[in-house]
């Protein structure tokens, strides 16, 4: 969150993907004047996962400074569900730690299965 480029909103978001082997991808917004070209904290820290090897998540951390209980917007929650499992733990977080744990399932429950394309 703290390397978040929010200009625009002055919404700085943080998020972080560790894997079973410890290792954690972090990632902020950045924004872009042509608004629609900006993305989110999830997809930085994800592309981040991807580049860094991937592996099994083992759970996912969203914080937001200016939002008690942050969560992931819903094209973030189906590129997390691309790499996560339907139990894997989302903490919703703020400056103090985690609020709220959610597993992924509950966030995108009937989202769209790729399964068919491989
Ligand atoms: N944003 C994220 O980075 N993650 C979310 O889950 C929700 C929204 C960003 C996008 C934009 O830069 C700012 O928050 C305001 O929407």
């Amino acid at each position: 969150m703290a390397k978040a480029y929010a200009p625009y909103s002055k919404f700085p978001v943080g998020a972080a993907i560790r894997t079973v082997d410890g290792r954690i991808y972090s990632g902020c917004n950045i924004e872009i004047a042509s608004y629609p070209e900006g993305w989110c904290a999830e997809t930085t820290a994800l592309g981040h996962y991807v580049m860094g090897g991937g592996g099994k998540i083992v759970e996912i951390a969203v914080v937001a400074e200016r939002m008690a209980k942050v969560t992931p917007c819903g094209g973030c929650r189906q590129r997390l569900a691309e790499f996560a499992e339907p139990d894997t733990k989302l903490h919703l977080c703020d400056r103090t730690g985690v609020v709220e744990t959610v597993r992924m399932g509950l966030m995108l429950p009937y989202g769209f299965q790729g399964n068919i394309l491989k």
